[in-house]
């Protein structure tokens, strides 16, 4: 049969495929919450214009508040042959409330009712991913407070490099998601004008009061441009974007446990409750959370690379390829808000190895910059000449399969002869954490003050 909401010019109902294909009620129906408060805002608006009376009006919030109850007790049918979202919660609210059930759409189109929706979701979403964020920031910054001092080595290549602080490396993180963070607020602050009232595309001849719906969903003001209205996914393409960047920082961290947990390194340990064991392996204990927050940006850029390849193109206004942008921003989110749940319990309950950190910052020569640096300051050489002189005691060292402080002074006086005794004071980890001192550095003081400036931050 031909269908309620549009039968007059049709004599025929859909292809049972074409409804299969056309239909969104499988997962638009998580929308409800925000199709609802749009509907109310709506109706209440088309109430103080005197474009519907208050009763017809009353009924209809009513009837409203009655269909989000039964959605929320789980007693709502919903309809594949009614489509959406949006003709679900329209038809439900004719049975309820009789035919003033059709003047709820006057001024209004799916074009505009889908947008607001939709970014009511994607607002909410961006609230969650701020407080997600701020929950990790807190916890990492825990870890770094704990272990300011603490002496590990830093890499480039994945090679040792030069000491740093456990406190430094785990703030190093604190500044990523700050900044991930000040990207949904961003995004958010963006994407709070409101669509309500483009209609189709348009705008419409009725007199409503579009000031009033945007203020009373929470948005700052409504857009200026009907048609830009019900083409514009922006919002979600900025939601995916900064999730992707979260979800690659979340990736470099999850790699970083999966590294610094094996029994070859011994960093960290994870707690029981964030591993699993093998069913052949006795002794395992696997990263496995680490492993999978590794992998989860495959799945946030894939979704933002399928919106984008979905809005590529299309022009103007809305065309029902948009429709695919909502299982693309779900599965994004939801991926998002778990990923920062598992990360924040993993740094939360691991435990950095403070022995190991520091025997292993000792190991691999990881002091050589700061002999070089001490025959620039005390002997006054060329940097280039020191580098090349240390070079030289770094191949005797590694000759000799011993450290630079196991050289003696006979050693060091071989290669060159203005070395004195004071060399030795540079050449461990602890001063040498201690001598870098500029700002933004990994020194314990430095790493204090910064510690410092993000609890004011984060309360
Ligand atoms: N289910 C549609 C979507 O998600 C709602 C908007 C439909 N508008 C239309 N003109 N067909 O995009």
């Amino acid at each position: 049969s031909a269908n309620q909401m549009w039968g007059g010019r049709f004599a025929s109902g859909p292809d049972a495929i074409m409804t299969a294909i056309n239909a969104s009620i499988g997962f638009d129906q998580r929308l409800y919450a925000q199709d609802i408060a749009g509907s109310r805002a709506h109706a209440a608006m088309l109430a103080a214009t005197g474009i519907l009376t208050s009763t017809d009006a009353e009924a209809i919030g009513e009837g409203l508040l009655t269909v989000l109850s039964e959605i929320e007790a789980g007693n709502f049918a919903f309809s594949t042959a009614l489509e959406d979202i949006h003709m679900n919660v329209e038809s439900r609210l004719k049975d309820l409330v009789g035919p003033a059930a059709g003047r709820l759409h006057t001024a209004r189109s799916r074009n505009d009712q889908v947008a607001v929706d939709f970014r009511l979701w994607v607002r909410d979403q961006c609230d969650a991913a701020i407080s997600g964020l701020t929950a990790l920031m807190k916890a990492f910054l825990a870890q770094a407070e704990a272990g300011a001092d603490w002496v590990m080595p830093g890499f480039t290549h994945l090679q040792t490099a030069q000491p740093v602080t456990w406190g430094h490396h785990m703030l190093a993180y604190v500044e990523m998601l700050a900044r991930d963070k000040s990207r949904f607020e961003d995004a958010r602050r963006r994407m709070n004008e409101c669509p309500l009232g483009a209609a189709a595309l348009a705008g419409t001849s009725f007199p409503i009061d579009r000031h009033m719906t945007a203020k009373a969903l929470g948005f700052d003001r409504p857009t200026a441009n009907s048609l830009d209205s019900v083409s514009d996914r922006d919002f979600a393409l900025e939601f995916l974007s900064a999730s992707s960047i979260c979800a690659m920082h979340l990736s470099r961290f999850a790699e970083e446990l999966v590294i610094w947990s094996s029994a070859q390194f011994r960093f960290v340990k994870l707690s029981d409750k964030w591993t699993t064991g093998s069913s052949i392996m006795p002794q395992k204990k696997n990263p496995d959370a680490a492993e999978l927050l590794r992998a989860k940006l495959g799945r946030i850029l894939g979704a933002t690379v399928a919106l984008f390849t979905i809005m590529k193109g299309l022009a103007l206004t809305y065309s029902k390829d948009m429709q695919e942008d909502k299982e693309q921003v779900f599965d994004a989110a939801d991926t998002l808000m778990l990923a920062l749940a598992a990360m924040t319990g993993m740094v939360g309950d691991m435990s950095a190895n403070r022995e190991v950190l520091a025997q292993s910052a000792a190991s691999g020569f990881s002091t050589a910059t700061d002999l070089a640096d001490w025959l620039v300051r005390a002997l006054n050489l060329p940097f280039r000449e020191a580098h090349h002189v240390t070079g030289t005691l770094v191949a005797l060292a590694e000759s000799k399969a011993c450290d630079l402080p196991d050289l003696s002074m006979t050693e060091m006086k071989s290669v060159h002869d203005g070395i004195t005794q004071e060399v030795y004071s540079v050449l461990g980890v602890e001063n040498s954490v201690r001598s870098r001192t500029s700002y933004g550095g990994t020194s314990p003081t430095r790493v204090a003050e910064q510690v410092a400036r993000w609890k004011t931050i984060l309360g």
